[in-house]
């Protein structure tokens, strides 16, 4: 399962690409299986207000992060909401997607779901 995040389109456009069981997160959305994180990036590298708050409801089946972010923000704080959750997830950064991004971004999200994440590793 994908937990996303999107305010402007681009994490939803993406994850309709990806073709993965999704779930798009809101305020009574709450997961008790293992699931990867996918999230936008706020203010000046922030995690969304949304995304922290599912994140305190639900993190401890978190497995990993994507995050999309806007490269022209600067290296600094470029997808910046992904490394502050793995940090304090201590989860892996899967991939930091620049907007939509590109195929080989979708590829490794992919691969990293189909081999890496195992749905019956946790629970
Ligand atoms: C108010 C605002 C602040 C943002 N701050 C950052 C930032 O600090 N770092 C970054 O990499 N991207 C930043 N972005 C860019 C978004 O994270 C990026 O466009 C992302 O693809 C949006 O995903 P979404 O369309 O699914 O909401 C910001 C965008 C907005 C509108």
């Amino acid at each position: 399962m994908i937990a996303f995040a999107s305010r402007t389109g681009n994490v939803r456009y993406i994850v309709s690409r990806l073709q993965l069981p999704a779930i798009e997160i809101a305020d009574d959305v709450k997961l008790t299986q293992p699931f990867l994180l996918f999230t936008y990036t706020d203010g000046l590298g922030d995690v969304p207000r949304i995304v922290k708050e599912f994140m305190e409801r639900c993190g401890a089946y978190c497995q990993g992060v994507i995050v999309s972010g806007n490269s022209n923000f600067g290296h600094r704080v470029f997808g910046a909401a992904g490394d502050a959750l793995a940090r304090q997830w201590q989860v892996p950064l899967v991939r930091k997607i620049d907007l939509r991004g590109f195929a080989e971004d979708y590829e490794a999200i992919r691969r990293y779901y189909e081999h890496g994440f195992r749905e019956e590793r946790v629970g």
